[in-house]
């Protein structure tokens, strides 16, 4: 499938994993919103660009835990380029003790903009139909002990794209609903993680001995997906590579 031309919102895109979606997509004819709490690293990213890119990527500010922060992200990217097709729900963070927040930030946003996301692509209601698709973790499938509240989150992202991506609604929509689960990942989320565990101690050893992939390995995660066509996948990525589960 071609996606030149098309135009994908990113959440959480100034850092880590959400870059690396940013520079995939650009790199292959896409233009991108980046959307985060912190945009000073995404005007940055934007401004190194090459010259033939630069005019593809425009930044807001948003934090998704604020309807009207992601739906003024919406309403600029369709602003700017016209049209929207690929919502990535990517932004995340981590804290058993904050609890509230992350279950907000983790998946109460990515609820929010997924039905944004079909407000504006869905069939029926004369969109075009297009892809959702989000970063859960492979906390997201299987117990970490270590984190309960985050592995809660992202189990109910990978919930909420299994019945989403169905056949039931798809056939009405048009819009397909992936996800992706990572295993641990190079960036400043994996390296600050332990402090926020219930024994931040024990964490700090098992961070010692697992192996993260890089950011940019996500990112293939990601164009696969898209170029396979999927609904109601979930793709997981580590050391062991790229598969469907
Ligand atoms: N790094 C890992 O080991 C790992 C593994 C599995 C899943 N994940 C998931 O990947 C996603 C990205 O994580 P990362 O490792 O790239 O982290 P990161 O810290 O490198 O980047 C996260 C980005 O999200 C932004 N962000 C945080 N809260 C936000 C909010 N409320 N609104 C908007 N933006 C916000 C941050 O500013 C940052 O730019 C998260 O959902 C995380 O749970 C990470």
């Amino acid at each position: 499938m071609n996606f030149t031309g098309k135009v994908a919102l990113i959440t959480g895109g100034s850092h880590g994993i959400g870059r690396a979606y940013a520079n995939a997509l650009l790199n292959i004819g896409m233009k991108v919103c980046i959307c985060d709490i912190h945009i000073d690293a995404a005007k940055d990213f934007i401004e190194h660009l090459p010259e033939n890119l630069r005019n593809n990527a425009i930044y807001q500010k948003c934090d998704v835990s604020s309807f009207t922060d992601l739906k003024e992200a919406f309403d600029k990217t369709i602003a700017t380029f016209g049209t929207f097709d690929v919502l990535i729900n990517n932004a995340g963070m981590f804290g058993e003790t904050k609890y509230q927040d992350m279950i907000n930030i983790n998946f109460i946003a990515v609820v929010r903009g997924t039905l944004l996301a079909f407000e504006h692509m869905n069939k029926l209601t004369g969109g075009k139909g297009g892809y959702v698709i989000n970063t859960s973790s492979e906390a997201g499938l299987d117990p970490f002990p270590i984190a309960p509240v985050y592995s809660a989150t992202k189990h109910a992202v990978v919930g909420l794209t299994k019945s989403l991506g169905s056949d039931y609604h798809y056939e009405k929509t048009g819009i397909t609903v992936n996800v992706i689960c990572p295993g641990p990942v190079e960036t400043a989320f994996f390296k600050a993680f332990p402090s926020s565990c219930v024994y931040p101690e024990e964490a700090w050893k098992l961070q010692a001995s697992m192996k993260p992939v890089k950011p940019e390995d996500v990112a293939k995660a990601l164009l696969k997906l898209l170029e396979d066509n999927k609904n109601g996948a979930v793709l997981r990525i580590d050391t062991d590579g790229l598969r469907y589960v």
